[in-house]
């Protein structure tokens, strides 16, 4: 590989720029729920570039963009990299943008170099990948795969009952490419790590062995309203009280497992919600996520039961939806070895390490050899306004990207080339 080859890391500040300018929040950090207009401005930004660097988009009827690049053999199953640019709330400017412009920054310095891999290269822009408006998480890139029906994804509505399928149409992006979409060649994301242990341990960049397992549910709890000073304590039944306890259990899990469990309720709504009115309807989510997926499926049911006891005894009736369910997903040992290969050469610090979060890698890793490049978020804060990766670290991910993907571009067909498309 040749040394100097580094990708442009102004043009990939600038561009990090320009995005986080749409939907950006009044006290810094993004806002660009799936499917909104936000989303849909950053669409059309970023599918521009794409248009500017020569690659051939198409959108599919969820919504997934692709940017292709023709290889030296373009009938060859091209390597694809990319991530997402929707946010949650409150979201950064780094978590999922990242991967998305620095795929088109290796494109920018192909192009520059004039350089033709053997393989096409392919950058995705994956729909809804936070899930936080319309769950599950990952979306796009599950209906990319074929492991979620387009009607399925289609038909998942938003709190305000928005299905997602009106709402990509609503924003001109139910495109015509066909689903389940080509499989990859190899696939590599670059993200940001999300957690502290880059970060704390002074280290430019983690090579992606796994991803934990997932599990999201909604409850919704019915209990009956009363008075707060003349409803007798044995007489209540405070589906607030269920709630709460509930939730305390959750954070008491996360003790009792092995692996390395984590527990979180980030919904929860009280009705009527009012100072002296006891509860009479909660609405509440429990992400559980857990390295080992026997564990996590053993928590899920010990989950169960215990809210089946609180709501017992409270009298209080519930329901559970499922939002969301990944088993822990391991990485392509090759493609890792190539992570890991390339940052050594770059003189970076790194190590390998499991992701935390869910990532569009671990879906398309489903179907063909995958990887993913961390680099670190400063104090571990993501999901947040104050999300923030240093420069030098942005752009030395993104070179970690561009010798990989060249890497993977340049393997030739096997023997038999039964892997033609
Ligand atoms: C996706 O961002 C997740 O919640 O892991
Ligand atoms: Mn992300
Ligand atoms: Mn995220």
């Amino acid at each position: 590989m040749d040394d100097d080859l580094h990708i442009d890391g102004l043009r990939l500040l600038a561009r990090l720029q320009s995005l986080g300018a749409i939907g950006a929040l009044p006290g810094g950090g993004v806002c660009r729920l799936a499917f909104s207009a936000e989303d849909q401005a950053g669409r059309a930004l970023v599918t521009g570039w794409m248009a500017e660097l020569g690659l051939q988009v198409r959108v599919d009827p969820i919504g997934n963009i692709i940017g292709r690049r023709a290889g030296r053999d373009d009938g060859l199953p091209a390597v694809m990299t990319g991530s997402h640019i929707d946010t949650v709330r409150t979201g950064g400017n780094y978590d999922g943008n990242l991967g998305v412009l620095a795929g088109l920054q290796v494109i920018e310095t192909l192009n520059a170099r004039e350089i033709t891999t053997l393989r096409p290269l392919e950058v995705a822009i994956f729909s809804n990948e936070e899930g936080c408006r319309f769950p599950p998480d990952m979306m796009g890139s599950l209906v990319y795969v074929g492991d979620l029906s387009l009607a399925e994804a289609r038909a998942i509505t938003d709190t305000a009952g928005v299905a997602a399928g009106d709402a990509c149409l609503a924003i001109g992006q139910a495109g015509g490419a066909s689903l389940p979409g080509a499989t990859p060649h190899a696939f590599v994301e670059l993200h940001i790590e999300q957690g502290p242990v880059l970060d704390a341990e002074k280290l430019d960049v983690g090579v992606v062995t796994a991803v934990q397992g997932i599990s999201w549910q909604r409850f919704f709890f019915r209990g009956v309203s009363n008075h707060a000073g003349t409803c007798p304590m044995a007489m209540r039944h405070d589906a607030g009280f269920v709630a709460a306890t509930i939730a305390c259990e959750v954070r008491a899990m996360t003790q009792r497992y092995a692996g390395a469990m984590v527990g979180t309720v980030g919904v929860l709504q009280l009705g009527p919600n009012l100072v002296n009115v006891v509860p009479n309807q909660v609405e509440m989510t429990v992400d559980l996520r857990n390295t080992d997926g026997a564990e996590l499926a053993r928590a899920e049911a010990d989950l169960d039961a215990f809210v089946t006891a609180v709501c017992g005894a409270e009298g209080v009736t519930f329901r559970k939806e499922r939002m969301a369910r990944f088993e822990p997903h391991t990485f392509d040992p090759a493609v890792a070895a190539l992570i890991t290969e390339h940052a050594g050469a770059l003189g970076l610090q790194h190590k390998p390490m499991v992701s935390g979060a869910g990532h569009d890698a671990q879906i398309i890793g489903r179907r063909c050899p995958a990887g993913m490049i961390f680099v670190p978020s400063v104090n571990g804060i993501s999901h947040n306004v104050e999300e923030h990766t240093d420069a030098h670290h942005l752009i030395a991910g993104a070179d970690v990207l561009l010798r990989t993907l060249v890497s993977l571009a340049e393997q030739p067909a096997p023997a038999t080339e039964a892997e033609r498309a």
